[in-house]
């Protein structure tokens, strides 16, 4: 039988940023958001990562600022690629939309709800213009086929 050799090949690392009020999940509007806690979303992205050969760094803000720096460290820390759900800045932060700009690190954004079939405000993202694409609707779904295609777009 042939070893199995151990590859030596970094693994990719990616980033996964939750925004505001994404730490209540599993509290916050059940109806909408579903009853899994981010606890859980993150334990099966982390799942997830393993079948996909990847390593994750998890971080949740309620705070925009803090946000903006997480992605700035990004680029810093050897991570390749973003997975974000930037919860209500989706709709209005110039300051996560450039800061993803100027770190150029391709990133894909992910909602749990289907932001175009709720309020007019929310159907507009600031984000979606400067990421790989756009996932929504699938609760946390969303965010395992976000991780997904993250990992595969980053392979191309
Ligand atoms: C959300 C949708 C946003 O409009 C909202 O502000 C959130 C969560 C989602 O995952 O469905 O906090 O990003």
């Amino acid at each position: 039988m042939p070893k199995k050799v151990k590859s030596t090949k970094k693994k990719t690392k990616l980033l996964v940023l939750h925004g505001p009020n994404l730490n209540m999940l599993g509290k916050r509007e059940k109806s909408i958001y579903g009853k899994l806690s981010l606890e859980k979303i993150n334990s099966e992205l982390k799942k997830e990562a393993k079948d996909l050969n990847v390593e994750l760094e998890v971080k949740q803000s309620n705070i925009e600022g803090e946000l903006v720096n997480f992605i700035q460290k990004a680029s810093r820390n050897g991570i390749e690629g973003i997975l974000i759900n930037p919860a209500a800045y989706t709709h209005t932060s110039v300051a996560i939309r450039d800061a993803i700009l100027a770190v150029k690190l391709p990133t894909v954004e992910v909602h749990l709800s289907n932001i175009y079939k709720r309020e007019e405000f929310r159907h507009k993202s600031l984000v979606a213009p400067v990421a790989v694409g756009q996932i929504s609707g699938f609760g946390k779904e969303s965010y395992l086929l976000g991780l997904k295609a993250l990992a595969q777009s980053l392979k191309k």
